[in-house]
């Protein structure tokens, strides 16, 4: 997103809470999330009873609110933009009680006061400009986190090809200006993501910046993690859309990350 909140309101943020409510990819993003990397995390009642959690770049407080539904202990969402935590804090997008927003830019926060269970980071790590910020929001995380907790995050795919790259049927398309070379974008590469409505009109457009998956392998090794694992776009088996989301799974625009402290 650009950072255009001086006004108290920036149009592509507001275009974005929209988008997330509505996107046709979300059931597999939900999926993913749920079934493919939260799960192993809840107790035997499907929840995270008595955990803390802090969502980071929690927008509008999509992801934080369905984790608070799992009934952590304590949560807190973190988003550099006053107008996403204007918006979490605004009743119209459901029941924000007992969830905690602050407004901070995760590459310059000092640490926090306690350490946290469950860290989570959708569509973060895509903001970083350079491996150094990467870096920096990296070793913030691993900060907070507790001994042997866990990481897990959502980012635009760095794994695949340049296939992966228009998914339009899906409301998402990114593009780059410098040309690939093979299927290869150097570090720092700036992707331009626009997002499509239901009607196929475009919503809004913001940068993204492209890190290699080793780039990322390293960078988590660096700062201390002791393991860390891709986790691909996956559909439910049961979903009676399956089949229109074929390609979506074959050239999936979004990857995620479980890293373990
Ligand atoms: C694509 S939105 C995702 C929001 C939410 N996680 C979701 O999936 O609905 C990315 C968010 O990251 C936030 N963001 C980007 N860089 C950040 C930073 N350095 N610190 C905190 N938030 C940041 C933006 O303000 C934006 O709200």
């Amino acid at each position: 997103m650009n950072n255009n909140d001086q006004d108290g309101y920036d149009e592509t943020l507001y275009k974005f809470a929209e988008y997330r409510e509505t996107n046709v990819r979300q059931p597999v993003e939900h999926y993913t999330i749920h079934n493919c990397m939260l799960k192993q995390f809840l107790d035997k009642d499907g929840l995270l009873t008595g955990k803390r959690v802090l969502d980071l770049a929690c927008g509008h407080g999509y992801y934080t609110r369905e984790l608070k539904a799992l009934g952590c202990s304590y949560i807190l969402g973190i988003d550099e933009s006053p107008t996403m935590i204007a918006l979490a804090r605004d009743s119209k997008w459901h029941c924000s009680e007992d969830i905690e927003y602050m407004v901070a830019d995760v590459k310059s926060l000092p640490p926090l006061q306690s350490s946290f269970d469950l860290i989570t980071a959708f569509y973060l790590f895509d903001y970083a400009q350079t491996s150094d910020e990467l870096l920096s929001m990296v070793r913030f995380i691993y900060a907070q986190l507790g001994e042997s907790k866990t990481f897990i995050g959502v980012i635009g795919n760095v794994t695949g090809g340049k296939d992966m790259f228009n998914n339009r049927k899906y409301g998402i398309t990114r593009e780059t200006k410098l040309p690939f070379d093979g299927d290869l974008l150097p570090d720092s590469t700036e992707i331009i993501v626009t997002m499509y409505d239901t009607q196929d009109m475009p919503m809004c457009s913001f940068s993204n910046y492209h890190y290699s998956p080793t780039t990322y392998e390293q960078v988590f090794k660096e700062v201390g993690f002791k393991t860390f694992q891709w986790v691909p776009y996956q559909c439910d088996p049961n979903d009676p859309n399956g089949t229109f989301f074929e390609d979506l799974i074959h050239n999936a625009p979004s990857i995620g990350i479980i890293a373990t402290k």
